[in-house]
């Protein structure tokens, strides 16, 4: 579903649906979807419309492209998204990661709820990711490559971009909210992590886990975009203390802290140099 001609075909869709042309691409994490509603929008095209497009089952709702303005930048916002362990191909999971870049975007501003393995840290955090590990066991530039989409064996040295990282730390000093920065997990699901298992992902350097982002990063880097990772912390993933985790619970803890995330990325948008 990867192939260039999918990617035209599907962006000249989108395109006829849309004055925009967005500089700024964006992934609404689960319980973070409220930001789409400050975007002044010319456009909401449900993702069942868009050809290629793959559908998320479980957020309550198919989801939708967002395409308008946004602190008075042209953005194109993804609320919903599909999942690995929703039984997609990793390719077509980044497939709309693929045709934002074809809008005409350069930047990614991905977002996801994750349990929280660093154990000075709280449910309830925002964390910058500042680097990840890839726990999925796939990868979704796996099979055959289009030189002209990106390279083959595409460098990883730097998959967070430094200079949006550092705007958002100093984003978050400005709004005077307190904010983590460390390693996002990236696992299959959709089974939570068992003790055993997060004990594991501490010892190698992971500060949260989740099940999303990695995939979109990897495709993102892929063509060259510059990535900025958010990731609310939903729950404590500590294989201590083990509370018992449910979907619920990690989407109330989203809405919480939703303003605050909403808060941030405005700024960030704002000040972003797109
Ligand atoms: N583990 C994996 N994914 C998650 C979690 C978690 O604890 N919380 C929210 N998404």
């Amino acid at each position: 579903m990867s192939g260039r001609e999918q990617i035209t075909k599907a962006a000249a869709f989108v395109r006829g649906r849309t004055k925009t042309v967005p500089t700024i691409a964006m992934i609404l994490g689960s319980g973070l979807g409220a930001l789409a509603d400050h975007i002044a929008a010319d456009a909401a095209i449900p993702y069942a419309e868009i050809p290629g497009f793959p559908r998320s089952t479980v957020e309550g709702h198919a989801g939708r492209l967002i395409l308008g303005r946004l602190e008075d930048k042209p953005v194109v916002a993804m609320a919903g998204r599909a999942h690995f362990y929703e039984g997609y191909m990793l390719a077509d999971v980044v497939f709309p990661v693929r045709v934002m870049k074809a809008l005409g975007a350069a930047a990614l501003i991905v977002s996801n709820a994750a349990g929280g393995i660093n154990r000075q840290w709280h449910r309830g955090d925002l964390m910058i990711i500042a680097d990840h590990i890839n726990f999925m066991g796939a990868n979704p530039l796996s099979g055959p490559n289009d030189p002209d989409v990106g390279p083959r064996f595409p460098d990883m040295s730097q998959p967070y971009d430094p200079e949006l990282i550092a705007l958002a730390e100093r984003a978050a000093v400005a709004e005077g909210m307190m904010i983590r920065k460390g390693v996002y997990i990236g696992v299959h699901g959709p089974s939570y992590e068992t003790p055993a298992e997060l004990r594991m992902m501490g010892r190698w350097g992971a500060d949260a886990v989740g099940m999303s982002t990695v995939p979109e990063v990897i495709a993102a880097r892929h063509m060259g975009m510059r990535v900025l990772g958010i990731t609310a912390i939903t729950d404590m993933a500590t294989g201590e203390h083990v509370q018992p985790v449910t979907h619920e619970d990690v989407i109330r803890t989203a809405k919480e802290l939703e303003p605050k995330f909403i808060r941030l990325v405005r700024r960030v948008v704002r000040e972003m140099p797109l």
